[in-house]
């Protein structure tokens, strides 16, 4: 039975991070949606960013991704989803799919403090290290904060693991 591995946590968590270490760990593939959404679209983006423009987009590319996913796992082969899943709503929604497709689901909770998250951001920005895929402003990680919806262990009942990223052996 396949994997499908679902990333979420707060900006700048280490989500991207752990989800590479998955990938290369259990040879799954990694979509991870800021990456998508900037390479289709980056040289068209507004600046200053803007939030409907960005969510559109992610929308499209979350479909196109799940549509590749579901081929992915038809053939047994491990997916790890790094799309963020701030919302309940959202996440409850891929578990849905994913078990339709008769795979398993697991969890995965990245968290950190928000100042050592947004001291993170800053440098990833100024050093466009592995895991940077757009700038993120100050009013990009402040306004992101109220979406992020903490699952509590009951959420994925034996299928979760929490990674507390404030140092550096949380997501190693
Ligand atoms: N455990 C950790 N300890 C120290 N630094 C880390 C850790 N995990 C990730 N980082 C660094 O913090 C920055 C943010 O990590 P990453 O890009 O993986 O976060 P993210 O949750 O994917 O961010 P976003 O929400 O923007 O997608 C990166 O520069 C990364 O190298
Ligand atoms: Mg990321």
């Amino acid at each position: 039975m396949p994997t499908v591995h679902l990333i979420c946590g707060p900006l700048g968590a280490g989500k991207t991070t752990l989800a590479r270490r998955i990938a290369s760990e259990r040879g799954a593939l990694r979509f991870s949606l800021d990456e998508w959404v900037m390479q289709l679209f980056g040289s068209e983006a507004p600046q200053p960013m803007l939030f409907e423009w960005w969510a559109e987009r992610c929308q499209r590319c979350r479909e196109r991704i799940w549509s590749l996913c579901e081929d992915l796992l038809a053939r047994e082969q491990d997916v790890v989803l790094d799309f963020g899943f701030p919302a309940l709503a959202q996440r409850q929604e891929f578990r849905q799919r994913a078990l339709a497709c008769g795979a398993a689901v697991h969890l995965h909770v990245v968290t950190a403090r928000a100042a050592q998250r947004w001291q993170r951001v800053q440098a990833r920005n100024r050093e466009r290290t592995q895991t940077f895929a757009l700038e993120v402003t100050e009013s990009m990680f402040q306004g992101s904060e109220s979406w992020w919806e903490p699952p509590g262990p009951e959420e994925h009942r034996g299928a979760i693991t929490f990674h507390q990223s404030d140092e550096r052996s949380g997501t190693g």
